[in-house]
């Protein structure tokens, strides 16, 4: 009876893992991917220095031989096993898949899994030996690979890496593992003439890897033998073309690292010499200059309505609400507010930025705008800004009087410092509390509250 119950168990995983349906590009896959890839760096680290210096598949070199064909021969089950993405529709066809894996890149996968060294090592061609163990290396041809590819640009856009920093480290990563196979290859045609030790050998060749590629080629170590001088001609012509691809690579890379920033402070420049051409006073550039500054450190450069502007509108509803969720919880008139009447306004909320010392509204002007305070504060003034009624801080609403009693502004409002309101324009007002009356009674109850306060003190 148990051992049926456990025999189901078994034969359970067993179609499981036979049915095994993996997305293209779902976490399994990637994690997958990034762990092959890194399995596959290690062995082109270790299988050329175990053919140049002879080191025999024995004790842990055996072990990560077969931990390796175990690990390749489980991907080539995970590629059988991953759906096809056709114009990004999953495709899980167990035929189809099989059909255009065999078609790519099955077959190098299979040869560099295969260990076709521990196999035909037995025989007694040393030379055939070491050189089957290459065929691990044609895993390599894989980096280039759409999914690697993918993997790698998944890699690159880790979110607590700059994405430009991180291509530029694997790219060095990249060269190091290049230069290695090429310090390789010098150290296996060129035998050990001078009987140096193993460390001495590898820098040795390492170091003449690197004059050749970087183009310095000193000279002080040169090809004796003609096997040795066509190498060294391949290398310099790979070289040549690799070295000035890197530096190309990596000037942009630098020059990219902060994108944003750099555009930025491009377009501070323009407007800097426009103010200087036009003989602004140095105060208001200062002043203009403290702005940008603001927008930077606060909204990377950007207004968020242009932003949002190329947006579909589903999805820009979700981004405003995202954004906008902080100072709607600041707000303490929005409490308990429906959704729907949320996302309504939110949508129609205009971000605005007022700098020190600005007037948001005077004494005596018509209004069309209330305002909400994100961040920042301001003082509620009487016209001559003897009298200080109130200030307002993040969360805090104002203009609302003008608005509600079509009556000329109340009071002036001056900014304290760097301010970001959100601003509601008087039609949208209207709109919203005729179909919200909850929100009219409050903000008119408010409103009420303030004009009495201002007729007391006036
Ligand atoms: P409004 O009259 O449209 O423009 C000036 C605004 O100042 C006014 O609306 C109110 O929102 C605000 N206000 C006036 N008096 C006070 C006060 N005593 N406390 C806070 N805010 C005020």
């Amino acid at each position: 009876m148990k051992s049926t119950k456990f025999d189901n168990a078994i034969k359970s995983v067993f179609i499981k893992i036979w049915n095994l349906k993996i997305h293209p590009q779902g976490n399994f896959k990637v994690f997958w991917e990034a762990f092959v890839l890194l399995l596959t760096l290690i062995m082109t680290i270790i299988a050329p220095l175990m053919v140049v210096f002879e080191i025999p598949s024995k004790g842990p070199f055996l072990v990560f031989d077969l931990i390796l064909t175990t690990f390749f021969t489980i991907d080539i089950y995970v590629n059988f096993h991953t759906s096809l993405l056709v114009k990004r529709k999953e495709i899980h066809d167990r035929k189809k898949i099989a059909k255009e894996y065999l078609k790519g890149w099955f077959w190098i996968d299979l040869f560099a899994t295969v260990p076709l060294h521990l196999i035909f090592g037995i025989s007694s061609f040393v030379m055939l030996n070491r050189i089957l163990r290459f065929t691990r290396l044609f895993r390599l041809v894989k980096l280039f690979s759409s999914s690697s590819t993918k993997t790698l640009k998944r890699i690159r856009e880790l979110p607590f890496i700059n994405p430009s920093i991180m291509r530029l480290l694997l790219m060095v990563f990249l060269l190091l593992i290049a230069g290695h196979l090429i310090a390789c290859g010098w150290m296996f045609i060129s035998g050990n003439p001078d009987n140096l030790d193993s460390n001495s050998r590898y820098i040795e060749a390492y170091y003449w890897t690197l004059t050749t590629l970087t183009t310095i080629g000193y000279g002080d170590i040169s090809p004796k033998t003609n096997t040795l001088r066509i190498y060294v001609m391949f290398i310099q012509l790979i070289g040549a073309g690799m070295y000035g691809f890197i530096i190309g690579n990596i000037a942009n890379l630098i020059s990219n690292i902060d994108v944003a920033k750099t555009q930025y402070k491009e377009k501070v420049d323009r407007i800097n010499t426009f103010l200087k051409y036009k003989n602004i006073p140095l105060a208001m550039q200062k002043r203009i200059n403290d702005y940008y500054e603001y927008l930077w450190d606060n909204r990377r450069g950007y207004d968020e309505s242009s932003v949002l502007s190329d947006l579909p509108k589903s999805l820009k509803t979700t981004v405003s609400l995202f954004l906008n969720r902080e100072i709607i919880e600041k707000v303490p008139l929005f409490k308990g507010a429906s959704d729907e009447f949320l996302t309504e306004l939110i949508l129609t909320l205009e971000p605005v930025i007022y700098t020190p010392g600005d007037y948001v509204m005077k004494k005596g002007e018509m209004g069309f705008d209330m305002f909400f305070i994100s961040k920042g504060s301001v003082d509620v003034v009487s016209e001559d800004e003897k009298i200080v009624y109130a200030t307002l801080t993040d969360g805090a609403f104002f203009g609302e009087i003008a608005l509600l009693l079509s009556t000329p502004r109340t009071a002036t409002i001056k900014a304290k410092d760097y301010c970001d309101l959100y601003s509601l324009h008087k039609d949208t007002f209207q709109k919203i509390l005729q179909r919200y009356p909850d929100f009219a009674q409050s903000i008119e109850e408010e409103a009420i509250r303030r004009k009495d306060e201002l007729d007391k003190q006036g």
